[in-house]
């Protein structure tokens, strides 16, 4: 039986976009730390407290944290049969601790150049109230909520350039690590979203 899936890429790769489509596909629920640290900060927690000054500077929360947080998470009924990971994990450490606790699957691996980066951050604008993802060229809004949207405090120029070091210099050799225990699936995310989309559901329909 498939077990959980990490989607695996840079930041602004599209892995939040895909992770809809992957859903549809297993059944799997999403669990996204970012998102998870977003809900913790707006809820003033202990935990948002701790996180939100390395989020702002875009910097990689400490592996401690985000190990206790996804132990946690996986201890809901909704993930006995695997979960869909989207941003974590994020270091070796902490795909040592995920491997010892659930069963990873696979490992797809949205690739996408930096200089690409940047404009799909800079544009993307969230809806509070679904969670959907948009961005002002790329997936434009429909126009009766474009007054709704927002914009991730971490989604400027400046911080994308520290999350891009963050990725490269942590998250990166990750990449290799599943490679070589055979895991990596690695889907060209330099096309649109609809082209990506159709890759990525290929490879999760081939697991
Ligand atoms: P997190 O929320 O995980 O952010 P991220 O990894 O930087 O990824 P993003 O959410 O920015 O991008 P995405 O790949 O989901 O892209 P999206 O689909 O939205 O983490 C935020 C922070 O939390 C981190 O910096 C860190 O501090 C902390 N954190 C989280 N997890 C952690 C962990 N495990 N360990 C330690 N710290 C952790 O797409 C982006 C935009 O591009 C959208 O506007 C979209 O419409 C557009 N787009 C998508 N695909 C395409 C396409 N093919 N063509 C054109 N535009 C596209």
């Amino acid at each position: 039986m498939l077990g959980s899936i990490v989607l695996f890429g840079p930041p602004g790769a599209g892995k939040g976009t895909q992770a809809t489509r992957i859903v549809e596909l297993t059944g799997k629920p999403q669990v996204s730390t970012g998102d998870m640290l977003r809900a913790a900060v707006v809820a003033g927690t202990e935990l948002g407290v701790e996180a939100k000054g390395y989020m702002d500077a875009g910097e990689l929360v400490p592996d401690q944290v985000i190990i206790g947080l996804i132990k946690e998470r996986l201890k809901e009924p909704d993930a006995t049969s695997g979960v869909l990971f989207d941003g974590f994990p994020r270091t070796i450490p902490q795909a040592e601790a995920l491997a010892s606790i659930t069963d990873v699957s696979a490992v797809i691996s949205i690739e996408v150049p930096d200089e690409d980066i940047v404009g799909r951050i800079v544009g993307r604008r969230m809806d509070p109230e679904t969670g959907d993802i948009y961005h002002i060229s790329f997936k434009p809004p429909p126009p009766e909520i474009e007054d709704r949207l927002v914009q991730r405090k971490d989604d400027t120029e400046e911080t994308v350039r520290n999350r891009l070091d963050a990725y490269h210099e942590q998250t990166e050799p990750l990449g290799s690590w599943y490679r070589s225990r055979g895991l990596l699936t690695p889907v060209d995310g330099s096309g649109t979203i609809a082209e990506v989309g159709d890759a990525v559901a290929s490879a999760v329909i081939g697991l």
